[in-house]
């Protein structure tokens, strides 16, 4: 079983995206499908993101705290 066959996990990363793992469906808020680009998807928490809703690492530089 390859890695995105797998049941999909979400781990918050400390100060950080969201990391989506497995198989997921991503879609835009009309519906239409959002290609994953990647087995690892990180998804925006901050919101800063100018590739939302991918983290492009804007956070850093933002300063982007969390509690997990
Ligand atoms: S969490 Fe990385 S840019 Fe928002």
């Amino acid at each position: 079983m390859s890695a995105a066959d797998r049941e999909a996990t979400i781990t918050p990363y400390p100060d950080g995206p969201l990391l989506v793992r497995g198989a997921v469906e991503l879609r835009t808020t009309e519906g239409e499908p959002i290609q994953p680009r990647r087995r690892t998807v990180a998804l925006c928490r901050c919101g800063l993101s100018t590739i939302k809703p991918f983290c492009d690492g804007t956070h850093k530089a933002a300063g982007f705290r969390t509690d997990a």
